[in-house]
């Protein structure tokens, strides 16, 4: 059976979010003096839709002169989701230099990229969050793993030694000291070792420019409060969203949060420094979004576009929804102080 991977995103609200974020990605090529070629590797594409809105806006409103530098690649894990992906976007698969509009696209795997070749930006929305995590357990004074074993045909928990140092190494460095008497007995919480790894591949592969990572997620503080005792992990089956990764074996979504501080720190390690992080609500309004629901107000639109667009556009910057969203922005080998739009404080 092919499972039909469904995901709801930004994008899923139609075009706007992609759209904005193109505004963002093509000051990033002026910042770095408009380069050819300008690299933009999007990592995690889901159905592709914000491919298709990004490439879309591009074609309809940059220079030409940025439609000849851009090299759009895309580094999907999922076979299903690839196919899904090049057949939504077949307009742009046969690439053809010397017309009018047309950009290069190519789907590749992290062999397939040099080490400091790309110059441009590596992005991702919601892909962090859909990396394996470790489950950790405090027992007495000690860091603990939780695993999975078989015992009378019933999965069970066992309990048991860490894995990797590098989970003691991890809660060192970003300053959590889980044997503190405010964390109880039995708290229970998720290490992204995975997300680390991807940054230092990230990092390596970059030779001068940005890494932008959207997901949902806290800073270290937040993320590893004594009172989130039984972590972030969250399970989605048909869109319906509960807290049993042991259900719908095969078939559902199972995430947990992005601790950005850790992506901070460690990307220190990997010569990355951060220029801005906040949240997809503001960073939107920042790139426009504001002007966007003016507009509608402008006699362009019938009263149920209006309808639709405005709640897309309210669902965008809900604070408590996806306008909560972390954006972290990392640079390497970019000394330029340009601030990046989608980090100005909105006119209102
Ligand atoms: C929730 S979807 C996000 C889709 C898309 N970015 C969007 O905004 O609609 C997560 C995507 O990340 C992909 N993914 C997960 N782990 C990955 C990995 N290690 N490398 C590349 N893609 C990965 C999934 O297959 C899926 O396409």
């Amino acid at each position: 059976m092919v499972l039909r991977e469904i995901f709801f995103t930004a994008s899923s609200l139609g075009q706007d979010f992609g759209q904005l974020l193109g505004v963002q990605l093509q000051q990033m090529w002026h910042i770095l003096g408009c380069p050819n070629p300008f690299y933009l590797v999007e990592m995690g594409a889901g159905n592709g839709e914000l491919a298709q809105d990004l490439l879309n806006y591009f074609q309809s409103n940059a220079h030409q002169s940025f439609l000849e530098a851009l090299q759009y690649i895309i580094i999907e894990r999922s076979p299903n989701l690839v196919k899904q992906q090049q057949e939504r976007l077949k307009s742009w698969l046969n690439f053809d230099r010397g017309r009018q509009g047309t950009v290069d696209l190519k789907w590749q795997s992290w062999s397939d990229i040099n080490p400091e070749s790309i110059e441009g930006c590596f992005f991702s929305n919601e892909l962090v969050d859909a990396f394996p995590v470790h489950l950790v357990q405090k027992e007495g004074q000690q860091l603990k793993e939780v695993y999975l074993s078989i015992r009378d045909h019933k999965l069970t928990e066992i309990i048991d030694d860490i894995s990797s140092e590098n989970l003691t190494q991890y809660f060192e460095r970003i300053g959590v000291d889980l044997s503190q008497q405010q964390y109880p007995q039995g708290y229970r919480t998720e290490v992204n070792l995975q997300a680390l790894d991807w940054l230092e591949t990230v990092a390596s592969k970059l030779k001068r420019g940005y890494i932008l990572t959207i997901d949902y997620g806290y800073s270290a503080e937040k993320y590893y409060r004594p009172s989130r005792h039984q972590g972030t992990l969250q399970c989605y089956y048909q869109h319906r969203r509960h807290n049993n990764p042991y259900a719908n074996l095969g078939y559902q979504d199972i995430t947990a949060h992005v601790n950005f501080t850790a992506l901070e720190l460690y990307g220190e390690l990997y010569n990355l420094h951060q220029i801005g992080f906040t949240q997809q609500g503001l960073f939107l309004m920042a790139l426009g979004l504001g002007d966007r629901l003016n507009e509608l107000s402008s006699g362009k639109f019938s009263l149920p576009e209006i309808f639709k667009r405005r709640d897309a556009l309210h669902q965008l910057i809900e604070p408590t929804g996806l306008g909560g969203y972390g954006v972290l922005i990392q640079v390497k080998n970019l000394t330029q102080s340009d601030s990046l739009k989608g980090f100005a404080v909105p006119d209102y």
